[in-house]
């Protein structure tokens, strides 16, 4: 019987990459409110019935606990980030068999203290992913449970939402500022003593699952507790590095 793989926010970004990798490897049960053909189980993961459905009907070998992002709100925010992604944490936690994988897809910035100016958005975003981080990595040390736990910890990943990100940046350094732009402009660029984020490589979203299979091939007695994933600075670098 081939090994089941349940993806959270598999319809964009770092979620259909990691069906793209795994699509004929596992059988695969995934999860977003869009409803796309390879979506199985459509759904609002905020929503706790939802949830609870999704925990009570599935046993996978493998949990990406992806589902997440950027809300206008701080009650919004951690409601995505950090109820919903604890609760499906904590739920296949307590269910999965034996030296089964969890990983859950954290962000960079639960290394960040905040800067001058920054967004309030981003502030709710990086204090809901370091606060589920924290309870992840709590119950992951307690080891009560022989389930593998991964906390995987991207910089800035190549997605549609990072490229029209970018996109929008790279016209605003070259002069085209936008009225409306202005504000996000300046308030952005103040990220790590003012380089701005265009200025890194970003990483590959097909990366990470290939990162993820790797921590799969290790013995069972491993547990790689946390993988941080980081990125250069694009000065730093002569020439364009190998994949991209
Ligand atoms: N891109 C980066 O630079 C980066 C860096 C570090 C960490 N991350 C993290 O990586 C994860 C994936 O991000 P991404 O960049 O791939 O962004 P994305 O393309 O916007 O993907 C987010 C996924 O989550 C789903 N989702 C959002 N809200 C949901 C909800 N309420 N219920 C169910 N599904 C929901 C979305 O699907 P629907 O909209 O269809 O529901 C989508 O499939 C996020 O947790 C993000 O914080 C991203």
């Amino acid at each position: 019987m081939a090994k089941k793989m349940l993806i959270t926010g598999a319809s964009s970004g770092i979620g259909k990459a990691y069906v793209d990798h795994f699509q004929d490897k596992y059988d695969l049960i995934t999860t977003a409110r869009t409803e796309k053909e390879w979506i199985t189980d459509p759904g609002d993961i905020t929503d706790r019935d939802f949830r609870t459905e999704l925990i009570e009907k599935h046993q996978p070998n493998v949990v990406i606990n992806n589902a997440g992002g950027f809300r206008g709100s701080f009650e919004e925010t951690y409601h995505l980030n950090t109820i919903a992604a604890g609760h499906i944490f904590e739920g296949f936690y307590d269910k999965m068999m034996p030296y089964t994988h969890i990983f859950n897809v954290v962000s960079y910035g639960i290394r960040m203290y905040g800067w001058q100016d920054m967004s309030k958005e981003r502030s709710y975003y990086y204090s809901s992913k370091k606060a589920f981080y924290e309870f992840a990595n709590n119950v992951n040390m307690s080891k009560n449970r022989p389930v593998h736990v991964v906390n995987l910890v991207p910089g800035i990943v190549k997605t549609e939402m990072v490229d029209a990100d970018l996109a929008r940046r790279i016209k605003i350094n070259q002069g085209h500022v936008e009225e409306k732009d202005l504000d996000y402009y300046l308030k952005e660029n103040y990220h790590r003593g003012k380089i701005p984020f265009h200025s890194f490589f970003p990483i590959g979203r097909e990366d990470l699952p290939i990162i993820s299979e790797f921590i799969m091939t290790l013995p069972d007695y491993i547990n790689i507790d946390e993988i941080v994933v980081g990125m250069f600075n694009k000065q730093q670098l002569p020439g364009k590095p190998t994949t991209q």
